[in-house]
C-alpha cells in the first residue's frame, strides 16, 4: 500500500512569463527610442541656442572706438568688448590691424591671441584660428571667427561690424 507524501502542493496555476518578457521587451524598445530622439535633438537644440548666435543677436552695437589703441606694440593684441561680447584688436608685426570677435565658434569660450604661434587658440577644446582671417586652422570650431574692419582714428582706432 502506498501513501501519497506529506508535501504542499505547488501552485496548480502555470506562471506566466510572456506578459512579463513583453514588457519588458516594450520599456526596452522606449527607452531606446527616447534616447535615440535625445542624441538627435539635442545637437539641433545646442546649435540654436548657441552662445554665439546668442551674443552675436544680443549685440546690436554696429561700432566701437578705442582710444589710444594706436599705441598697442606690434605684436601684441587687445581685449575689449564689442557690445556685450569679448573681441581682438591685433597689432601684428608688419604693422597690419586686424580685429574680430573673441567669441570661439565651437561653444562661446573666449579665444586669446598667441603671437609666438601667430595663432588665436581657445583653451575650452583646443580650436585654432588664423591670427589674420579668423578662418578655422584645426580643432573643433565649425566657422571662422566674425572678423571687424579697423580704420585709424584720431587718438585711436574705430572698429566696425559690417
Ligand atoms: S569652445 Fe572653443 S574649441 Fe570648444
Amino acid at each position: 500500500m502506498s501513501q501519497e507524501p506529506n508535501v504542499a502542493p505547488y501552485d496548480s496555476e502555470p506562471e506566466d512569463h510572456s506578459f512579463t518578457r513583453r514588457g519588458f521587451v516594450k520599456v526596452a524598445l522606449g527607452g531606446v527610442c527616447a534616447a535615440y530622439g535625445v542624441a538627435v535633438a539635442y545637437p539641433v537644440y545646442r546649435y540654436l541656442n548657441s552662445p554665439v548666435e546668442k551674443a552675436a543677436a544680443a549685440s546690436k552695437v554696429r561700432e566701437v572706438k578705442l582710444p589710444d589703441a594706436d599705441q598697442l606694440p606690434k605684436g601684441s593684441a587687445l581685449m575689449f568688448k564689442f557690445g556685450t561680447a569679448p573681441a581682438l584688436l591685433i597689432h601684428h608685426e608688419d604693422d597690419t590691424w586686424v580685429s574680430m570677435s573673441a567669441v570661439c565658434t565651437h561653444l562661446g569660450c573666449t579665444v586669446e591671441f598667441q603671437p609666438a604661434q601667430s595663432r588665436i587658440f581657445c583653451a575650452c577644446h583646443g580650436g585654432e584660428y588664423d591670427a589674420r582671417t579668423g578662418a578655422v586652422t584645426g580643432g573643433p570650431p565649425p566657422k571662422a571667427l566674425e572678423v571687424y574692419t579697423v580704420t585709424p582714428m584720431e587718438g585711436g582706432m574705430t572698429i566696425t561690424r559690417s
